[in-house]
Parts: structure tokens; sequence; C-alpha cells
């Protein structure tokens, strides 16, 4: 039988990325970054739909040919419809939305969150139901993955991800966007108990981080009034210290997570899943509970096509018709 071939775009935030995925194995993932934001400490939400309209046309050739497959070869195209930001969404959509037309192919719009959760599930051996902590720059979500198309929300962030922390408190040091990788490599030089910040109290599983990003801006500008290269002498030890502290709350929460529902397979995704010291923690975690941990390959953790195209695989078996071109819902952007 001809395998099912889906072609998806992903275009939510400042990853430009396409990819191929056939009968559930990855034939492409190509993913351009966009470095322009680099500049200004952050993503600016109109320089990034215009760098996803000039590079969504190269990075599909290049993911379609990687994948050596024609335009006749695909059987629905599936795209990011949510969340992020507008109008980079409105790229990627619009680019799947005319290619489904012109081929007359079902289109198939995925949940950004989602897609990151059913990232562990790509070559690997992963067993439903499992319990997912997605942690990336704008999200913090647990999620309990019923199936490869049903997915439930357990808890979410109040106010900040904790991608967003890493990445704010990085730019009060000074260190270049995005910030998270920044902390973590200055973090391995340096003391985890060094420097102590409140642990953010939120009931249940939902999550807060606002209160750690104003509490580390205080206790720099406290210290830099007395002196003046307080940052430069300890930036190891203060990256190392709110390095532990976000680990600490993360993992805080994902023991509740695990006594409250009983499950025992249970995940990491999103940009912040490449943190190693979470990676290393939340797997001596699941040791000491007996629990089977799964971490997505690092070009999984991060924004990429893979795991859009590997959801809407799925999302396709289950409805082969998927939407056409006029019956697809709008974006519901959240
Ligand atoms: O999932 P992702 O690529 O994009 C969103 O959907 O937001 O996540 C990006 C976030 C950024 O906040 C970035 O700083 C963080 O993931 N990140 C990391 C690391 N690599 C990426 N945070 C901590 N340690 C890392 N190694
Ligand atoms: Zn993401």
């Amino acid at each position: 039988m001809k395998a099912k071939n889906i072609l998806a775009v992903e275009t939510s935030c400042d990853e430009t990325s396409v990819a191929v995925v056939s009968d559930g194995l990855v034939k492409s993932n190509v993913i351009y970054t966009q470095k322009v934001h680099e500049k200004y400490g952050g993503v600016v939400p109109e320089i990034a739909s215009r760098a996803h309209l000039e590079k969504i046309v190269p990075v599909y050739q290049e993911a379609l040919g990687r994948a050596g497959l024609g335009l006749d070869d695909l059987d629905a195209i599936g795209y990011t419809d949510s969340p992020g930001l507008i109008g980079s969404l409105l790229v990627g959509a619009s680019f799947a939305k005319s290619l489904a037309q012109a081929l007359d192919k079902p289109i198939i719009p995925i949940n950004h969150i989602e897609a990151h959760a059913i990232a562990n599930a790509i070559d690997s051996d992963i067993a439903f139901p499992f319990l997912c902590l997605i942690v990336s720059g704008g999200h913090t979500e647990f999620r309990i993955c019923h199936s490869h198309v049903h997915t439930e929300v357990l808890g979410c962030t109040r106010d900040d991800a904790v991608g967003e922390a890493f990445d704010k408190i990085a730019k009060m040091l000074a260190l270049d966007y995005p910030g998270g990788p920044q902390i973590s490599k200055q973090a391995m030089q340096g003391s985890p108990d060094r420097f102590r910040f409140p642990i953010s109290e939120v009931p249940g599983l939902d999550f807060s981080f606002s209160g750690i990003k104003t509490s580390v801006m205080y206790f720099l500008q406290k210290n830099v009034q007395k002196n003046p290269d307080f940052i430069d002498q300890n930036l190891a030890d203060i990256c190392a210290s709110v390095q532990k502290n976000l680990v600490d709350t993360l993992l805080e929460k994902f023991r509740l997570a695990i006594s409250q529902t009983g499950i025992q397979h249970i995940s990491i995704a999103g940009g912040v899943s490449a943190n190693a010291e979470l990676r290393i923690r939340f797997a001596d975690m699941a040791s000491e509970l007996g629990c089977s941990a799964y971490i997505p390959e690092l070009q999984y953790c991060t924004d990429n096509a893979a795991m859009i195209a590997y959801a809407a695989y799925h999302k396709f078996l289950e409805n082969p018709e998927g939407y056409s071109y006029f019956t697809v819902p709008s974006a519901r952007i959240h």
C-alpha cells in the first residue's frame, strides 16, 4: 500500500520550518531560525512575519526535496494554527491552505502545544497515556496525552512561561537572546546554592514565574548599587542559582502531578526541555519514583515542523477527509 505522506508548516514564532512525515516516520525536517531578532533582545512580531514570508518557499522546497517526494505524493497538508504570533501564524496558514487548495488535498490545523507533547512519541516506544510537562518560551503546561490525537490540560502558568523567565532574566544579565541556552551555559561553571530566590507558591498544577523575575531584578539592583561589577564578577553563580530555582519549581510540581494522576509514563517537551540540568534532574526524579521518563531528541524540543507533521499524520489517520480550504476553522489564537 502507498505510504501516507504529510507535509506540514510551522511558523508560530521565529522558526520557519517545513517537514515531511511518511507513515509516521520523519523524512525531512528543515528549520530556519531567524537571527534578525538577536539585536533586539527578543522576537519582534512584525519582523518575524516578514522573515517567514521570505523563507517559507525555499524551506518548503528543501523539505520536499530532502524527503525525495513530489507534490503528487502528498496526501494532506498540516500547519500550526495556534497559539503563536498572529502575523507569523498567518503566513504559515496561508501557505498551507494555498498548497492544499492547489493540490485538492485536506488541510489539518494543529495546536502547537499539543504537538510539542506528542513529539515524545516520534521514534520512541512511549506508552499512552503519558503525562507531559510542556516548557516553552510562551507556555508552561501539564497535559495528559491520552492518544496521538487527544490531550487534556491539567494546569498551566498564570503569568510568564518558564522560557520567558529564562529569557527576561538573561536580558537583565545582558546575555544574548534567546536567554535560556545562555543561562544554561553560564550555569555550568557556577554554584547553584550561592544565591537563594523564593519558590513561587501557586496551588495545584498551575505555575507562576513573574515572582522570581521580580525578585532577581531587585536582587541585581541592590547588589549593583553597592558594586557596579557585581554581575560580571558573579555571573556563573547567579545563572546557576536562577536555573536551580526554575528547575526546582518545575520538578516540585511534577511530583504533585504524578501523585495526583498516578501516571507512571512521564515526559517533558518544548524549548526549555533542551536544558541540560532539567533533563538530568528529570531523569533522576523518574528513577527515584519508579517512573519511565521520556525526553524528545534535541531537534524535536525547540520549534520544528516535524512535530506538526507527526501530529497531523495521526489526525489524518483518524479523519482522512480533514478540512478543505473552504471548511477549515479560522485560527483559535490563545
Ligand atoms: O519551544 P520553543 O522553541 O518556542 C516556543 O514555542 O516558545 O521554546 C523557546 C524557549 C526560549 O524561551 C528559550 O530560551 C528556551 O526555550 N530554551 C532554553 C534552552 N534552549 C531553549 N531554556 C533553557 N535552557 C536551554 N538549553
Ligand atoms: Zn514551541
